[in-house]
């Protein structure tokens, strides 16, 4: 159930630049103009700066520099994704708390987002650090009625939204490391780890966690990551605001998955391949079986790499890394 205090921001945010009237708030709430009144005090005790102007209304003028369900989602001009917001300040991981959610029928589109996780992690069992306040830390609940086995379709879908919103929006020249690093200046800023919950021939629910290194000064990652990551901060010297990004990849995905849902898979395949690291290099490639050497030529609709070996055949690579 929404708070009313969440649907006051909702109503205000979809009118950003109009006022809207204490008599309207109060009718579709269905509480006194007095309460609406006390709400707002509230609201700008969090940190909102509203504007109220007699005979005309209430305006959102700017939400709080810090996350929580409301700044995502103030602003946020979405149809699904993010509508549901839950928020931690704190938490061992936010797949967690998606696939709990999940369980419990949370719609496609909820999102679980967190300033800082005690226990991020990352593929193949890896630790994830997710410094407080200092990157993206999200898991996004989807119900996408596919086949499980073109799953990894929606985290390739993921990294080519990434790697739009790092180039388009930010000027970056991003790449993506199949399966899903994506690199800048041939340093990890940003992964995927997909989770899914299937059988066998229906998804029930998929869980996209995405972690982006955004705001940390190179000595701030990890030592022992320090010579093959990076954060968007310290690739271009900026510092970002964390609720307007988020906000920009939502907004994406969702154009992007419709784009999917509509066309399908080729459209992602080549925009993929397009910022794909390495692509037509000859590259090792570290699999849980062997290492071997392969010139990479593209990726499969399944999401398994393609690689060419120098006898011309081409394989299949479903899991492994790409060495360098
Ligand atoms: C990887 O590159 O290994 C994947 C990293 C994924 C990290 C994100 S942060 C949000 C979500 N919660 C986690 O514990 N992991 C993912």
């Amino acid at each position: 159930m929404e708070s009313t205090r969440t649907k006051i921001i909702h109503l205000l945010s979809s009118n950003e630049k109009t006022y809207v009237s204490g008599q309207e708030l109060s009718d579709r709430l269905h509480i006194s103009r007095s309460a609406i009144w006390k709400h707002m005090k509230e609201l700008e005790k969090d940190g909102y700066l509203i504007e109220a102007i007699r005979n005309k209304g209430y305006r959102i003028v700017k939400s709080p520099n810090k996350l929580s369900e409301n700044t995502v989602q103030w602003g946020l001009h979405t149809d699904w994704l993010g509508k549901n917001v839950v928020h931690k300040e704190s938490t061992p991981s936010t797949q967690q708390i998606a696939h709990q959610l999940a369980r419990d029928h949370a719609s496609h589109g909820t999102v679980v987002i967190a300033d800082e996780q005690t226990a991020g992690k990352g593929r193949l069992n890896r630790e994830w650090h997710s410094a407080k306040n200092k990157g993206i830390w999200t898991s996004l609940i989807l119900r996408p009625a596919i086949l499980p086995y073109l799953a990894p379709q929606i985290t390739l879908l993921t990294a080519t939204v990434l790697a739009d919103v790092f180039k388009k929006e930010l000027n970056l020249d991003p790449k993506i490391k199949w399966p899903n690093d994506i690199m800048i200046n041939d340093r990890k800023v940003a992964g995927i780890l997909t989770e899914m919950q299937a059988e066998q021939d229906q998804i029930q629910y998929i869980i996209i966690g995405i972690g982006i290194n955004v705001n940390q000064e190179m000595n701030e990652l990890p030592e022992d990551i320090q010579q093959k990551a990076t954060s968007l901060r310290a690739t271009s010297e900026k510092e970002y605001d964390i609720t307007s990004l988020i906000q920009r990849i939502f907004v994406h995905f969702e154009k992007v998955y419709a784009e999917y849902e509509t066309y399908g898979f080729p459209i992602i395949k080549e925009r993929w391949e397009s910022y794909g690291y390495r692509l037509g290099e000859r590259t090792t490639i570290k699999t849980m079986k062997e290492t071997s050497e392969a010139v990479l030529v593209g990726i499969a609709e399944d999401g398994a790499l393609l690689a060419q070996y120098d006898n011309d055949s081409i394989k299949k690579v479903y899991s492994g890394e790409i060495d360098w």
